[in-house]
């Protein structure tokens, strides 16, 4: 089987967050200490994917490229692709063919935080399907900010609708999908919404009209965490922070990860851990260090 690749969506116009996105990509904003899309890269790593493309506007590129360079850091290969409109999330899979070529795919939403005790078994069983696809319905209280399922009577899922006036359940879709090689064939035929995107749902029902779409329910012991406005940003940090401060482990740390799978060596932490020794980020690597060394771990 060809080994599954990843893409982080990380464009759009991020005018939600005005005015502090004017200047600055949306997905670079800080969640407690780290940059947003050290969150769902970290997804990805989680998944086991190593060769990642990062979708961006033409604007903000260079960014990226100066934070996350070329993945070796990590032990994972980085690409860059841009955006030149943001056209719709199904785009993505249509800029991301020739990366892709020809492999299954896993995209996550540069702004998507997800954590939760099991996230490793979960990403490796949707990973298995490698014909079709998989996407996770999470129960929230605002679905029509979401793309929404729909469920027959016997809970299967029939349609999923982007934002629906009248939702016809509470689980929105998150914005974690994984799709075989097919997708980008299926994204060229989505045409585009009265809203004029490439929708994300249009494409996962083309899917789920085959029969070939699975919606795996996330539980109530995830958190799906939004980044969408002023006070979800700053309640994810704060979320982030408590859950630091009471564990004293990271989460969504690349470097965690990428050590913890042997893709880097113990060197390799350690010139990262020297980058950030004025702060708890560094000090959290140099420990790592330390519990690998004693064998502890
Ligand atoms: O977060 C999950 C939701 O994400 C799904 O439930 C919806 O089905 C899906 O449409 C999407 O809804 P949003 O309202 O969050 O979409 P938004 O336009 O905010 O875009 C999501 C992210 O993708 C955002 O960080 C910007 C980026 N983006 C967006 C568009 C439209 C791009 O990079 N390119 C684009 O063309």
């Amino acid at each position: 089987m060809t080994q599954r690749k990843g893409i982080v969506l990380a464009g759009g116009s991020g005018t939600r967050l005005y005015p502090v996105t004017v200047s600055i990509s949306k997905q670079l904003l800080p969640v407690y200490d780290k940059p947003m899309i050290y969150y769902p890269l970290s997804v990805l790593m989680l998944a086991g994917i190593r060769e990642i493309v990062v979708i961006t506007t033409p604007q903000d590129q260079d960014q990226f490229k100066r934070g996350l360079g070329d993945g070796s850091q990590w032990g994972i290969t980085l690409s860059y692709i841009v955006q030149p409109e943001p056209e719709g999330l199904a785009q993505a899979y249509i800029l991301a063919e020739d990366f892709l070529d020809g492999a299954p795919s896993a995209m996550v939403l540069g702004d998507n935080i997800f954590f939760g005790h099991g996230l490793p078994e979960l990403l490796a069983d949707a990973d298995a399907q490698t014909d079709g696809g998989t996407v996770f319905g999470y129960r929230v209280a605002d679905p029509e900010r979401y793309g929404v399922v729909a469920f027959d009577d016997q809970g299967m899922a029939r349609q999923i609708i982007e934002k629906p006036s009248v939702p016809p359940s509470n689980y929105a879709v998150t914005g974690l999908y994984f799709l075989d090689a097919d997708a980008p064939r299926r994204a060229r035929d989505v045409t585009p919404s009265a809203r004029g995107e490439l929708e994300i749902t249009t494409l996962l029902e083309s899917y789920l009209h085959d029969g070939s779409l699975s919606v795996k329910r996330m539980g109530r012991g995830y958190a799906w965490l939004d980044t969408g406005t002023h006070a979800s940003l700053l309640d994810a940090g704060n979320f982030v922070r408590t859950l630091q401060m009471r564990q004293g482990m990271q989460t969504g740390s690349p470097d965690e990860i990428a050590f913890g799978r042997d893709w880097i060596s113990a060197d390799s932490l350690q010139e990262r851990a020297r980058m950030f020794a004025k702060n708890d980020y560094g000090a959290y690597l140099e420990g790592l260090l330390k519990e690998r060394a004693a064998g502890t771990v």
